[in-house]
């Protein structure tokens, strides 16, 4: 790309006389194939000429000779205010696996110094993880992917939900019901036969004892100040409520820690709303310091918001002088600032806590101006299956577990049918299964509620991330087969961990010969594969994977094209073509790779 930017620079210059020498040219894509390669937007240019863009497009179009050196003989069409460049099939491979071959990873960009926090993931303690953590916790790792490939340095933040009331109603439920019977909470006395084995654990307890307690609550409404009492004591620095705390959250992280481990995701930090507790009279102090704290009804304190197009206050502190989950939140924002000094917050959380989030941003913009436009909720939709909604109170939650679990049965099922002598059955389908779960996730919009449904998902052909690992596993197998040293070409050279957004792979030279890749099903996927960087662009200005979900299904497609129409192992092809096409194959197979693993999905070489 850049070899392309510097022959445009000196065409441009040539045709129009003038130096151009610090101008920094970019270059868009065309909406299709058709209108050409790349597009050089020639508004910025029109405005320093005093021309119309138009106008001046279409007198570059014809003023620039094509046969400049770099340009390769590129046909030159002004399309409106573009002037669009159509490359000749060689100099477009060229181009592409040069970029996609060589050392740098494809479509990444050099560390530019900026810094961006991602909170994601964030459950609440002795509760269960559920598919809706799932949004929050996959959504986070792509962001925190992405914006490492393009160069930001990152900090992975996990806001436990380890404070607050519900505690409250957690110690006062085993204090009632499981204290005397069953003190450990490990035994299996009370298991009712209808809760499956994996789920008999002591957190799986703690989760039932909240869920009664709300019930019993509805009959016995007394059970409220007893709730309201333990939370009180939790507060005060009570010990045996402390104990009890924190053994509970304990038995929440092991867990988490089990799922986080299975879904590959780490995080840099877990202070939870817990941290902030002695954070947050700082806080009050400097609401109050820059009088913007007032009482509320009944000796709240809050801040009015109406000033700038808020209806509903930000309370801050209750009448009884507790904190609230906005007072933590506001604690966490300004310790967040103090300890990462970050150009960008993204508050991965969802889109029921749209005005929370408004709220608190307001405060801190009134606190603080650093904060505006620093800080961004990054909201999303809810998932339901087919069955209804969730309610954690209720009880009648899907739990991420059960649906991962599922997903990989329902794989491995088909591979049993279809490919029953695949070596690691059972690892390939938990790839598969958790590949069609996650691009589910990712290329549904964000901020809409989806229903997730099975058949969708998991389908090998259609819209669904085993497609894409498909086609990856696909390609890997025309490598093996093409012998030498192409299969290790196919592969990273370490396996990718997720302390690092890049698969590392050892550099190939592009081919010198590339007719082999003149055809139009070739040429269309090099033109696929081109648009991954716009892709990973998108995915950082939306925050949300969607556009490279997208993309990498565009390649998959082409890449089937061209394995249809295109003969790769074929004897008649000449030693030339086959290399330039494994080349391709190559280059395909590592984007892909690439592509799903910044979205936290795996890519098994056989399947
Ligand atoms: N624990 C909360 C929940 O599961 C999400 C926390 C969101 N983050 C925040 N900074 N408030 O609903």
């Amino acid at each position: 790309m850049e070899r392309l930017k510097n022959a445009l620079r000196t065409a441009l210059a040539d045709a129009m006389g003038e130096s151009l020498s610090g101008m920094e040219i970019t270059l868009e894509r065309p909406r299709s194939a058709e209108m050409g390669d790349v597009a050089f937007p020639c508004f910025r240019l029109a405005k320093v000429l005093g021309k119309n863009p138009a106008q001046l497009a279409k007198e570059l179009a014809s003023a620039i000779r094509p046969d400049v050196s770099g340009l390769d003989g590129a046909e030159l069409v002004a399309v409106g205010p573009y002037l669009n460049l159509k490359l000749r099939p060689e100099a477009r491979a060229k181009l592409l696996l040069e970029a996609t071959l060589g050392g740098v990873p494809y479509g990444s960009a050099p560390a530019n110094g900026e810094t961006v926090v991602v909170e994601y993931s964030s459950p609440n303690i002795a509760k269960l993880f559920t598919i809706g953590h799932l949004r929050s916790t996959m959504i986070g790792h792509a962001l925190v992917q992405v914006n490492r490939y393009l160069g930001c340095r990152t900090h992975r933040l996990n806001h436990l939900g380890d404070w607050g009331t519900q505690f409250g109603t957690l110690l006062a439920a085993y204090k009632h019901w499981a204290e005397v019977q069953n003190p450990k909470l490990d035994q299996d006395f009370e298991w009712a036969e209808e809760i499956p084995e994996k789920r008999r654990t002591p957190l799986f307890r703690l989760f039932q004892l909240y869920v009664r307690f709300h019930q019993e609550e509805e009959r016995d409404p007394a059970m409220h100040d007893e709730a309201r009492n333990w939370f009180k004591r939790l507060e005060d620095g009570d010990g045996e409520a402390r104990r009890l705390w924190s053994w509970f959250r304990e038995i929440s992280l092991a867990e988490f820690q089990r799922i986080y481990d299975r879904l590959g995701v780490a995080f840099d930090a877990m202070d939870g709303e817990s941290f902030y507790e002695d954070k947050m009279s700082a806080v009050v102090d400097q609401l109050k310091a820059s009088s913007i704290l007032e009482p509320g009804e009944g000796g709240a304190q809050i801040v009015p918001l109406e000033d700038v197009g808020i209806q509903t206050p930000c309370l801050v502190l209750k009448a009884d002088g507790t904190s609230i989950y906005a007072t933590r939140d506001l604690a966490a924002a300004l310790y967040r600032k103090g300890t990462y000094a970050f150009d960008r917050c993204l508050y991965v959380v969802g889109g029921e806590q749209v005005l929370h989030f408004q709220q608190v941003f307001a405060v801190l913009g009134k606190l603080d101006p650093w904060f505006q436009g620093r800080v961004t909720h990054t909201p999303f939709g809810m998932i339901t299956l087919p069955e209804g909604k969730m309610s954690t109170r209720k009880g009648n939650v899907i739990f991420l577990e059960d649906v991962l679990d599922e997903a990989r049965e329902r794989v491995l099922a088909i591979i049993r049918e279809k490919n029953p002598e695949l070596p690691h059955a059972e690892d390939v389908a938990e790839m598969l299964g958790m590949g069609a779960v996650l691009f589910f996730n990712a290329l549904n919009d964000r901020v809409k509620s989806i229903t997730f449904t099975w058949d969708r998902a998991v389908a090998l052909d259609g819209d669904t991330g085993p497609y894409v690992q498909y086609a990856h596993a696909r390609i890997l197998s025309v490598l093996r087969k093409a012998g030498g040293d192409w299969a290790e070409l196919g592969r990273p050279v370490a396996s990718p961990t997720p302390e690092s957004a890049f698969i590392d792979y050892a550099p190939l030279a592009v081919p010198a010969d590339l007719a082999g890749l003149n055809e139009p099903a070739a040429q269309n996927l090099l033109f696929e594969l081109a648009g991954l960087p716009d892709a990973i662009r998108s995915a950082q200005r939306e925050n949300m994977a969607t556009a490279l979900a997208r993309q990498l299904l565009s390649i998959a497609k082409a890449f089937s094209g061209f394995y249809t129409n295109c003969p790769i192992l074929w004897l008649e092809n000449s030693l030339e073509v086959r290399n330039a096409r494994l080349a391709l194959c190559v280059a395909t197979a590592r984007t892909l790779r690439q592509g799903l693993f910044l979205m936290g999905i795996q890519a098994p070489e056989e399947m």
